[in-house]
C-alpha cells in the first residue's frame, strides 16, 4: 500500500517519518515542499502518475496564524487552492485523501467540548482558510477524512513547546496567557491516529466513514498551564506570569475555548487517546536528548 505525505518537512511531516519504520507494510512517499508543491495542480500529478497512492496525508499547509491577517492571499492558496487541487487529483486515481484542519476554524464563545457538528465560524485569516479548505475538499472529492486537531508540538519543527524551551535558556521571567483554554497535541500521537485510520480503510474498504474527525490529546488546560507543565517536567525554574489574552495583543484573534469533542474519533476507529500531560512528558525527555 503506497501512502503519499505532502509537507513531508513540516512538524507532522516529520513525525511520520518518525513513525514509519515501524509500518513496514506501507510505502510511505514522503514529498517536501520543494518535490511536490500542492498549489501547482500538474505537480501533484506528476507523484500520483508516478506513485499511485492508495491514501494521500496532506501534512502542507499554511500555518502562520499571525502572519496570515497580512499574507491573506499566501495563506488562501495554500490552505484552500493547494488541498481543492490535491482532492481532484485524489478523485481522478480515485486515492483516500486524509486532510488536517484546526481547532481554529471555531470562534471559541462555546463552553463545553466542540463537536464534528458545531458550526465554523473562525475569528482570523489562518482559521478561515483552512475552514474553506474543508468545505473545498468536501464539495470536490467525497472519499477524505478531515481531522481537526489542536495546539501541535513535537520535538520536531517549530512549536509553543520549543518556543518555551529556548526562551528559558535567554530569561528568568515569562508571561504566558491564561484565558485561552483547549488541549495540546502530540504530533506524534496525531501522525500514529493517521496511520490507524489509513490501516482501519485499507482492512474494511468498503465501510463508509469519511468525513470530519476531531482529534487532540486528552483533558485541557490554559497556554499557562502548558507552559507550567514544560518548565515542571523538565526541571526548569523560571518565573511564570499567568497574563490575560488583553495584556498579549496579536495581529490574529485566537478562540478562548476550543476544547474537541473525540467521542466519533474514538468509537469509529477504536482509538484510545492519550491524556495530554502523560504525552507531553515523553516527548520533553525526547527533545532533551535533543537540545
Ligand atoms: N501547529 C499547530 O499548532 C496546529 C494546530 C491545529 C492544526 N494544525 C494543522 O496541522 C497540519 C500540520 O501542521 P504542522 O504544525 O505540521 O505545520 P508546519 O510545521 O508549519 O508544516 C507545514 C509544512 O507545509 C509545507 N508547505 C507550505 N506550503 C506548501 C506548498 N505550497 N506545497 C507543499 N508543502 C507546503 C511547509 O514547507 P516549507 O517549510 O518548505 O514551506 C511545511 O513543511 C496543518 O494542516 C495545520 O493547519 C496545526
Amino acid at each position: 500500500m503506497v501512502v503519499l505525505v505532502t509537507g513531508a518537512g513540516g512538524q507532522l511531516g516529520q513525525a511520520l517519518q518518525f513513525l514509519a519504520p515501524n509500518y513496514p507494510d506501507i510505502h510511505f512517499v514522503f514529498c517536501e515542499s520543494s518535490q511536490l508543491d500542492i498549489t501547482n495542480l500538474n505537480h501533484i500529478k506528476q507523484q500520483f502518475k508516478q506513485f499511485k497512492p492508495s491514501f494521500c496525508i496532506n501534512a502542507a499547509a499554511y500555518t502562520a496564524v499571525d502572519k496570515a491577517e497580512s499574507e491573506p492571499e499566501k495563506a488562501h492558496l495554500i490552505n484552500v487552492v493547494g488541498p481543492k487541487n490535491l482532492a481532484e487529483v485524489c478523485k481522478e486515481f480515485d486515492t483516500i485523501l486524509l486532510h488536517i484542519s484546526t481547532d481554529f476554524v471555531f470562534d471559541g464563545t462555546k463552553d463545553s467540548p466542540y463537536t464534528e457538528d458545531d458550526f465554523p465560524n473562525p475569528t482570523g485569516v489562518y482559521g478561515q482558510t483552512k475552514s474553506e479548505g474543508e468545505k473545498a475538499i468536501q464539495e470536490t472529492w467525497q472519499k477524505h477524512f478531515i481531522i481537526r486537531t489542536s495546539w501541535v508540538y513535537s520535538q520536531f519543527g517549530n512549536n509553543f513547546m520549543k518556543t518555551m524551551l529556548r526562551l528559558a535558556t535567554e530569561r528568568d521571567k515569562l508571561a504566558v496567557v491564561n484565558d485561552q483554554i483547549g488541549t495540546p497535541t502530540n504530533a506524534v500521537d496525531l501522525a500514529e491516529v493517521l496511520v490507524k485510520i489509513i490501516l482501519f480503510n485499507n482492512q474494511q474498504p468498503t465501510t463508509n466513514n469519511y468525513g470530519i474527525y476531531n482529534f487532540s490529546n486528552e483533558g485541557q488546560c490554559s497556554w499557562y498551564d502548558f507552559a507550567n507543565k514544560i518548565f515542571e517536567i523538565n526541571n526548569i525554574k523560571i518565573n511564570l506570569e499567568p497574563i490575560p489574552t488583553t495584556s498579549y495583543p496579536t495581529p490574529a484573534k485566537r478562540p478562548a475555548y476550543s476544547v474537541l469533542d473525540k467521542r466519533k474519533i474514538k468509537d469509529t476507529f477504536g482509538i484510545e487517546v492519550k491524556n495530554w500531560e502523560e504525552s507531553l512528558r515523553k516527548t520533553v525527555n525526547k527533545i532533551n536528548l535533543k537540545v
